[in-house]
């Protein structure tokens, strides 16, 4: 295993089996995609009225129909349906495509604070289905966070020294 799949089951608790249990089942096909769409609206509804201000801003410069878009194309592409986000952006590179932002660990709390509630508000998410998908959040905002600080930290370092 992968020193930061080590640390990520450290910080969570979670295996990468149980993480990546969302590959059992095609949660594409149980749940279509209108349940996708309710889902991601719901969630950036709340990131974008946030009333910390600190996690809001981390959006400021975007537009929540976008990003809408964004999220429910690739959450349908990894959750066994069409590749709508691949063939629309080409390859997700989730890492570099959060290189801008401020990816620290309470960012990833506060992401995953959203989307437990989202997936809360989201009936037609079964329980099996919402634990799943839960679990696959958690490793993937914190392999995120994980990431994206270390690209950041020693891109700082090497400005320290030039
Ligand atoms: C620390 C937690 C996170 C923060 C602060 C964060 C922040 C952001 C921001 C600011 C954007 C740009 C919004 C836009 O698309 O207009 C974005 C895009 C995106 N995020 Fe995250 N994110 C986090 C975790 C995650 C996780 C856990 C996933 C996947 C499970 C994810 C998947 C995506 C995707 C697919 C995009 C669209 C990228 C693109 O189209 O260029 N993010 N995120």
């Amino acid at each position: 295993m992968r020193d930061i799949e080590k640390q990520i089951e450290k910080m969570t608790g979670l295996s990468l089996e149980e993480a990546m249990s969302i590959d059992e089942v095609n949660l594409y096909d149980r749940l279509g995609e209108e349940t996708f769409w309710k889902l991601s609206k719901l969630f950036y509804n709340k990131v974008y009225q946030d009333e910390e201000i600190w996690f809001r801003n981390i959006f400021k410069n975007r537009d929540i129909e976008d990003s809408i878009q964004n999220q429910v194309e690739f959450f349908i592409q990894r959750m066994g349906g069409p590749q709508y986000f691949s063939e629309r952006k080409g390859h997700p590179a989730l890492i570099a495509r959060h290189m801008d932002f401020n990816m620290k660990e309470k960012a990833a709390e506060r992401w995953l604070f959203h989307m437990k509630n989202s997936l809360e508000e989201t009936p037609e998410i079964d329980d099996d289905s919402k634990h799943r998908m839960l679990n696959y959040f958690t490793h993937t905002a914190y392999f995120l966070s994980i990431g994206v600080t270390q690209h950041q930290n020693k891109k700082n370092k090497r400005n320290v020294r030039f």
